[in-house]
């Protein structure tokens, strides 16, 4: 199966997007043929620094390599290396009504955010996002769940130009991960982990050991002594118990067993133990590929040659459909 999906350059990483986006992704390069796009033409879409602009980009291009994306066994690109990324949206948006454009919930949202900065940009963010997917007849793009609505966007699009001009593009599926893997704040279990958190609930991917045992040890828990989960009355150790059973792989039920008999304490020891044991070589990667700026300009470099071979033959059939040269 042809995968795509597209990140956007921005913050730092934390466990949260790794259990619950980027380890899908690093599932799904095994058996498919997989397509990983830095998209730097979306990011410009809401305020942004253009002097650091290349450094995030190679930043984020750093932190995905580290932690297991394959350019053995992906394309990993940066968007605007490829120009047909545009050339596709702006034949996309010649089919899109303005009204379908306002109505999406980011827009509305994102408007009201940087409300002196409504650019057409913002506007058309979703025609772009449709041409990324659609230039590669993508069959399946993993998403987190804020973009379903895009995905259904594109699948529109995608089946109204096949409708206009004979069929022409694949309609991709969206595969979202399951609601298990939503990561709480270690400070406040009510609410997901974010970036934009205060800094004690949220781990990021390539913290220290120290800070790690310290957050962990210091995550909101109760005043009961049993670990057990049940994330309606104990949400603190159920999302514990959640973390641990992602990064060892072994099933919730198993690790509420291994620690029947252990004091919360003991637990968190445990699972601060386990977390820099897995975190660590992703912070010694990254530091190795941050002082190999050639390895990676080259793997991207790379990986948007092969994206532009399949684009460039999708843009002929598409130029031809509509009468264009
Ligand atoms: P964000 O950085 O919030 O835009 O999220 C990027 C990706 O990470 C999205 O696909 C989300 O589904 C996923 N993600 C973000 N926060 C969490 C969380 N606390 N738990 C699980 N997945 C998350
Ligand atoms: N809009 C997505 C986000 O904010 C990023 C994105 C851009 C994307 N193009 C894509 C995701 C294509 C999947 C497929 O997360």
């Amino acid at each position: 199966m042809r995968v795509f999906s597209g990140i956007r350059p921005s913050g730092e990483l934390h466990i949260g997007n790794y259990l619950g986006a980027i380890k899908q992704w690093i599932d799904l390069q095994d058996n498919n043929d997989c397509l990983f796009c830095i998209v730097d033409w979306h990011a410009i879409t809401t305020p942004y620094n253009e002097k650091n602009m290349q450094d995030t980009i190679f930043d984020f291009a750093c932190d995905y390599l580290a932690v297991g994306l394959d350019p053995k066994k992906c394309s990993f690109f940066v968007q605007s290396d490829v120009k047909e990324h545009a050339e596709l949206a702006w034949l996309l948006g010649t089919i899109v009504p303005v009204g379908e454009l306002q109505r999406m919930t980011q827009f509305k949202d994102k408007s009201k955010k940087h409300s002196t900065y409504v650019n057409a940009g913002l506007l058309n963010y979703p025609i772009l996002m449709a041409a990324d997917i659609l230039l590669y007849q993508t069959d399946i793009v993993p998403i987190g769940k804020d973009q379903v609505q895009h995905l259904e966007f594109a699948r529109n699009v995608a089946e109204k130009f096949n409708k206009k001009f004979g069929k022409t593009f694949k309609v991709p599926e969206s595969l979202v991960p399951k609601d298990g893997a939503t990561i709480k704040s270690l400070q406040n279990p009510d609410k997901k982990m974010s970036k934009t958190d205060d800094g004690k609930g949220c781990l990021f991917l390539f913290e220290e050991p120290e800070q790690i045992r310290k957050k962990i040890m210091a995550a909101e828990t109760d005043s009961e002594t049993k670990i057990k989960y049940d994330d309606k009355n104990k949400k603190g150790i159920s999302n514990l118990l959640v973390i641990y059973s992602l990064f060892s792989g072994l099933a919730l039920k198993d690790v509420e067993k291994k620690f029947t008999a252990a004091q919360y304490g003991e637990f968190k020891k445990a699972l601060a133990d386990l977390l820099i044991e897995k975190l660590t070589p992703f912070r010694e990667r990254k530091e190795e590929l941050k002082e190999n700026r050639a390895f990676v300009e080259e793997t991207l470099r790379c990986g948007a040659q092969n994206a532009r071979t399949i684009a460039k033959e999708t843009m002929e059939i598409v130029r031809q459909k509509m009468g264009l040269r």
